[in-house]
């Protein structure tokens, strides 16, 4: 098997059966929130140029790869960051570049998210878009670290809504509410972007990894879902649901998703692509990514081969959509894997976090509890080991001062092709 960095774009589109997304990632910010764990550097104009440059290049070799493998129209593209808007030529040049016959998806900081700016995006063909307004409260967002005020994430949501579907991203740290400056804050804010009439709001607690300034993580486990329950009844009695573990969607609005697309193709340094049963982590330095890309190979760091424990992965994000449909797991994977995730589902049925539906089961109240456990575990014990070692390539990072993972050494050195 080939080393990371020997995977051809043809390997890459071989490897995915069925409908595949794109996930572009324009990692560039005018300012850097020290809440963040993403894959960010500090707008530079030289760097961006030759970034763009390279990522059209792997986008491009992509696009006609997955052409000659029957790929092509791809059936969705999602753009985040970092700030997808921050270089709009550059970006309208890339859209062009990349055939989608289904939902084109972008992330928009407020500041950008004016009337110009999103009439920009409505004549590139984006029909969806997710506003990071966090929260609309001043002591919040100086809290944050934003680079926008709560007046500008209001209009941004405003000049939004009735245009695209839209996402609203809040942060709630339930820490937070025992200061009087913030207490309440977050339901407020929830309130807020129902009475608006959001497509959908997505409420994410505050994730602490230990490379940012904001450092390791603590988290007042009843408190969140005392807070998330309290969301959950608010939500409901505006005509929302509870769609997803951290989502709440206006009821028949369609839904905006960014990480539970069923299999993706990555470009862009720091994206991920996962075909099924190979999961690709792209370099997130932005030199080793254009280095790889100008040598005429693709931008591949990592490479985690999981086979038929793929379905593990597969489910986990087909759950945190609200449910896990085994007609589709048996389909890729085959009736073994199926079969195993059948009992173990069965038994979590037994328990009442999930309820039986046609195919498959969907998770209960008790289960989106019991999720959100589980996505917050994953967050520390796999996704912040695997960045903090990606992040190495970049200067700002304090990879050093990460969580350590047992649970990740043990993933990495069964899974990674090397
Ligand atoms: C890629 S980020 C940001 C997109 C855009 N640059 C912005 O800031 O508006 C997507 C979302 O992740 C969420 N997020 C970022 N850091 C987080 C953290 N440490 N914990 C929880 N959610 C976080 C924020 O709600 C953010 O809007
Ligand atoms: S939260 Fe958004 S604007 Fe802030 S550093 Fe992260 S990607 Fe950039």
């Amino acid at each position: 098997m080939a080393a990371p960095g020997r995977v051809t774009p043809r390997q890459v589109a071989d490897s995915f059966s069925g409908r595949v997304g794109v996930y572009v990632h324009v990692p560039f910010c005018a300012q850097i929130c020290p809440f963040c764990p993403y894959n960010k550097v500090l707008a530079d104009d030289g760097l961006a140029r030759r970034y763009f440059a390279a990522l059209g290049t792997e986008v491009d070799d992509l696009v006609a790869a997955c052409d000659d493998a029957g790929r092509v129209p791809f059936t969705s593209l999602y753009i985040g960051g970092g700030t997808p808007t921050l270089y709009p030529d550059a970006l309208a040049a890339l859209v062009a570049r990349i055939p989608v016959t289904g939902e084109r998806a972008i992330e928009v900081l407020p500041t950008h998210g004016t009337r110009a700016g999103l009439d920009r995006l409505a004549a590139l063909g984006f029909s969806a878009v997710s506003v990071g307004a966090q929260s609309f409260h001043d002591d919040v967002l100086r809290r944050l670290g934003r680079p926008h005020d709560a007046a500008a994430a209001l209009a941004a949501v405003e000049n939004a809504v009735g245009r695209f579907t839209v996402d609203v991203d809040l942060i709630v740290d339930v820490a937070w509410d025992d200061d009087p400056a913030t207490a309440g804050a977050f339901l407020t804010d929830l309130r807020t972007c129902l009475a608006l009439g959001v497509d959908q709001v997505s409420t994410y607690p505050l994730m602490r990894f230990g490379y940012t300034p904001f450092g390791a993580a603590r988290h007042d486990r009843d408190r969140e879902h005392a807070v998330l329950r309290a969301a959950t009844r608010i939500a409901s009695e505006a005509g929302y649901e509870r769609r997803s573990v951290w989502t709440f969607n206006r009821v028949g609005a369609t839904s905006y998703t960014s990480i539970t697309r069923p299999r993706f193709v990555g470009m862009g340094a720091g994206s991920a692509s996962f075909a099924g049963r190979d999961f690709w982590v792209n370099h997130f330095g932005l030199r080793q990514y254009c280095e790889s890309v100008e040598s005429g190979r693709l931008p591949i760091a990592r490479w985690l081969h999981l086979g038929r424990a793929g379905a593990l992965y597969d489910s986990f994000w087909q759950a945190y959509a609200g449910g896990v449909d085994l007609r589709e797991t048996r389909g890729t994977f085959g009736a073994v894997p199926a079969g195993v995730l059948r009992a173990a589902l069965a038994l979590l049925a037994l328990g009442r976090w999930l309820s039986p539906v046609e195919g498959g089961y969907r998770l209960t109240p008790r289960g989106f509890d019991l999720y959100h456990d589980l996505e917050r575990w994953v967050t520390y014990e796999l996704i912040e080991p695997l960045w903090a070692e990606m992040l190495v390539e970049h200067p700002w990072a304090e990879p050093a001062q990460a969580r350590r993972s047992h649970v990740w050494r043990v993933a990495r050195a069964v899974f990674e092709r090397s």
